[in-house]
């Protein structure tokens, strides 16, 4: 049966992957992408897809509740996979009252509309897309489990700690069939360069500094966007309503010696001698309340519903770092206006 899907979100890094992937995989479905286009926010990273007669953009934003009932109750939609964030850490820190906004009130908006479409329609699904930062922070050993206690240290994971406390509650309260993921730090193609990845790959490019928080030893556990999107795809179809799923790489690097990594891949990329790209570190005030380490336990979705990641570190980065190199355009794009000024506020003037 033709099912219509709400994608919140899908204009963004993570969202454009799986509209793109679910367009692909599920061609008897519609998607309605909902997103506000922020600055994280693009349609170039659909415009290969968005002709398809199965797909519908529509601009708004989650934190209007008059305008988010309204489209419910309009398109009565079958489930929601929710995306739409502010994403950036960073940014969470300076202003973290635009994250209680969308990250809080907005998820929150989508569960009331969502709750009344419930009652004339038993199948329907909430589909959270969340972080491993709820878990707080690792020290040497150890991993993140579906069971670890949420202890979120940033204002961004506290937003998003507290919209999965939200999508559990309506479950519980109201038994809206919902279902949750966790998932570690993504890296791949239409990444905004802000995160550690795309921002580094940008500043190589441009000879510029490679500000490294603290002394690089903090630890993150990387996954291709592409293994995060199949992941999601397989958990709304085929996972347990009222469950939760950790999604990881199995894929620890300490910041400092990933960074080396993507400057000997820069080096050999762009014709320099070797060792030139990491002269551009350069080490900066560390981020404050800066979790050290994080680190997933994928167990549950590997055996309950056989997901394993399909690419290695080294290919994904490599994929990586071919698709900024190839889509400059892209990134003049996202870099022009608003971002800007703030990279200027962030990192100095002329850097
Ligand atoms: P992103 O910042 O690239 O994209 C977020 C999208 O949400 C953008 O298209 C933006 O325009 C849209 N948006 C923001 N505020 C909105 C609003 N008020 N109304 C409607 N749309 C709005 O983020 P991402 O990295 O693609 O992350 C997507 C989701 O995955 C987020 O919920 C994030 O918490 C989660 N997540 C991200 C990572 C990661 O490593 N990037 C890891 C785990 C979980
Ligand atoms: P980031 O990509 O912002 O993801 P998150 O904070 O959600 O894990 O950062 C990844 C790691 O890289 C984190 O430990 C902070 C560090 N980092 C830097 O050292 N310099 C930077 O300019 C950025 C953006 C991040």
């Amino acid at each position: 049966m033709s099912r219509k899907i709400l994608i919140t979100g899908g204009a963004g890094f993570i969202g454009s992957h799986f509209v793109r992937r679910f367009i692909t995989e599920h061609p008897g479905d519609t998607i309605v992408n909902l997103d506000k286009l922020t600055y994280a926010g693009n349609l170039e990273n659909l415009k290969d897809i968005d002709h398809n007669k199965n797909y519908r953009f529509v601009h708004g934003d989650i934190t209007d509740a008059a305008f988010i009932s309204k489209l419910f109750a309009e398109e009565k939609f079958d489930g929601v996979v929710h995306l739409a964030a502010e994403s950036h850490v960073d940014r969470s820190i300076t202003n973290p009252l635009e994250f209680v906004m969308t990250n809080v009130i907005g998820t929150v908006n989508l569960l009331n509309a969502a709750k009344e479409l419930y009652k004339t329609n038993p199948d329907f699904i909430f589909y959270h897309v969340s972080t491993d930062e709820v878990y707080g922070t690792l020290g040497d050993s150890g991993k993140f489990t579906e069971s670890t206690s949420y202890s979120p240290n940033s204002p961004y994971s506290a937003s998003k700690a507290s919209s999965d406390h939200f999508v559990r509650a309506y479950h519980e309260t109201y038994g809206l069939p919902v279902k949750i993921s966790n998932c570690s730090n993504n890296y791949g193609s239409h990444h905004f360069p802000e995160k550690l990845i795309p921002l580094f790959i940008n500043n190589i490019k441009n000879n510029r500094p490679l500000p490294v928080y603290g002394k690089g030893e903090n630890v993150r556990d990387w996954l291709f966007v592409e293994d995060h999107a199949k992941a999601i795809d397989l958990i709304f179809h085929e996972g347990k309503v009222g469950e939760t799923y950790n999604i990881g790489g199995n894929n620890e690097w300490k910041n400092l010696d990933l960074v080396k990594l993507l400057c000997g891949i820069m080096d050999r990329k762009l014709g320099r001698s070797s060792g030139e790209s990491e002269k551009l570190i350069s080490y900066v005030t560390d981020r404050a309340g800066h979790d050290f380490r994080y680190a997933i336990d994928s167990g549950k979705l590997m055996q309950e519903l056989g997901w394993k990641p399909s690419v290695t570190f080294e290919e994904g980065l490599e994929k990586t770092v071919d698709w900024y190199l190839e889509n400059s355009e892209w990134l003049e794009h996202v870099t022009s206006g608003a971002y800007k000024d703030y990279y200027q506020e962030m990192y100095g003037e002329g850097k």
